[in-house]
């Protein structure tokens, strides 16, 4: 019956949580009764959860409405504009995430792990690149004394000297030290990122180390990439950082994204993403409590699910974790626990971060940018206003934290779900608080915006937040512009 049921709901473009088919199954075990429910409603719901299904069955009324908020006075009440009926159907498809998949422990061997499958992976992606053809392990490329060669290697220390640099190169056979003139070297690579180089190892070797001269060194990079459409018209809104629970979250600017949301303006919006730190958290930095205006964390996602029910039904909420938000902090972060979830009704869809997700064929990578933070250290022209470099870096090196030990913290797993493997036709970021939209061979580029305005932290930091500021992808034709609430 369970097949019958999720394939005739499939067919619908309905997705139903694993309680709410528990429950057909065990309570109902009558599919039909569901089937003809569902035939006499106009519109179906994107998500079927317990909290809608059961209504629908019971007979109370045709469609169930969500549950209206307590408190309800401290929202906005705008009367719904009808949308037109032929709104596409939901068609999402989490292609990569660590949700249910993570063997994280803390041992050593795992973090070895993690390294020899980053290597593995982009090996594989640099293997191919036209300056590498001839690669050769380095513990075997060493021995080859005043020939030209290539090596793919895990970046282990990067050294200034007077005249160059030194990059050390690791790879499962050996490490070589790589001298680089300043002119061959005008980029220099990061920390635990996988890198090709080719160049010549001395006839002789005085040194104790196995040395090289680096002529040109490659990234695994992407191709120039041409953008997937999809055949419906339909739109993704994108945000970040809500920071729920905060003094400083901004409700005037919600109610009026809000209010846009119900116009016919905002009619073929059918997707939101929200990038992370969907609540402030508790405990996160020192004297935190000070600014919180709820603190209960169970509250401050009470409070994110009433903010969530005054949403249109006809769109779609996807959410991803940040290092505020109640999930182990180490990435990559799995979506929340089912105690968070149950406090959601209706149409949200919770993922990891990462997360490559398909949305009407066009694949969606949202991370939270947590590592954006170690990019301002490493790299320049990248700040908490403008990180758009960090998330080119991240494209180009295919990874989205390749440095380890620095401030973001990486869980060991079995597989690195921080490698960028399939080319994503848009990248998400969020965590500075800051608006960028960009383009980086093809890929758009977006870091959303925050709906907290300027903390203490930042203040005394001298950074200027921009929230209140949506971007949306038009995923039929790849336009991307931005809407700002925040006056
Ligand atoms: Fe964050």
């Amino acid at each position: 019956m369970k097949d019958a049921l999720i394939e005739f709901l499939s067919e619908k473009g309905v997705l139903i949580t694993p309680e709410a088919l528990d429950y057909v199954e065990k309570d109902v075990g009558d599919i039909n009764k569901l089937r003809s429910a569902l035939s006499s409603m106009e519109e179906f719901p994107h998500i079927l959860g317990i909290e809608r299904i059961r209504p629908i069955l019971e007979g109370e009324i045709a469609e169930a409405p969500l549950p209206k908020p307590s408190g309800e006075d401290n929202f906005i009440k705008v009367p719904e504009i009808p949308v037109k009926a032929d709104v596409a159907r939901p068609d999402i498809n989490i292609i990569r995430d660590v949700t249910g998949k993570s063997r994280s422990t803390a041992k050593v061997e795992s973090f070895l792990s993690t390294f020899k499958d980053r290597y593995s992976r982009l090996y594989r992606v640099l293997r191919a690149k036209p300056h590498l053809k001839y690669v050769r392990r380095i513990g075997e490329a060493v021995k080859k004394r005043g020939e030209e060669i290539s090596v793919i290697g895990m970046v282990r220390d990067v050294k200034e000297t007077g005249k160059g640099f030194i990059v050390s190169l690791e790879d499962p056979s050996g490490s070589v030290e790589v001298f680089f003139s300043k002119e061959t070297l005008r980029e220099k690579p990061l920390l635990d990122e996988v890198v090709g180089v080719f160049g010549r190892i001395p006839l002789s070797d005085r040194g104790k180390k196995p040395r090289m001269f680096g002529k040109r060194i490659v990234w695994p990079d992407i191709q120039p990439h041409k953008m997937s459409l999809s055949k419906e018209k339909v739109s993704v809104a994108f945000i970040s950082d809500l920071h729920v629970g905060s003094e400083t979250f901004l409700k005037d600017a919600w109610d009026s994204f809000i209010r846009w949301l119900r116009s016919p303006e905002a009619r073929d919006i059918s997707y939101i993403i929200m990038a992370g730190d969907v609540v402030d958290g508790i405990g996160i930095y020192p004297d935190q409590e000070e600014e919180l205006e709820i603190s209960d964390i169970y509250e401050q996602y009470t409070m994110l699910a009433k903010m969530v029910e005054e949403i249109p039904d006809r769109i779609s909420v996807i959410m991803i974790p940040g290092n505020h938000d109640f999930v182990r902090p180490a990435e990559p972060q799995p979506a929340f626990d089912d105690d968070i979830k149950k406090l959601f009704s209706g149409e949200v869809l919770f993922a990891g971060s990462p997360s490559l997700i398909e949305i009407h064929g066009v694949k969606i990578l949202a991370y939270h940018g947590t590592s954006i933070n170690d990019f301002i250290n490493v790299l320049p022209g990248v700040s908490y206003e403008d990180p758009s470099l960090a998330l080119i870096r991240m494209l180009k090196s295919r990874i989205l934290a390749p440095i380890y030990g620095g401030k973001t913290p990486l869980a060991p797993e079995k597989e690195d779900y921080m490698v960028i493997d399939e080319v994503p036709d848009i990248f998400v970021t969020g965590h500075v608080h800051s608006f960028v939209k960009s383009n980086y061979r093809g890929v758009k580029i977006i870091n959303a915006s925050t709906w907290q305005s300027q903390t203490k932290y930042q203040k005394m930091n001298n950074f200027k937040p921009d929230p209140g500021v949506v971007a949306i992808a038009e995923l039929d034709t790849g336009r991307i512009y931005e809407k700002r609430f925040h006056t």
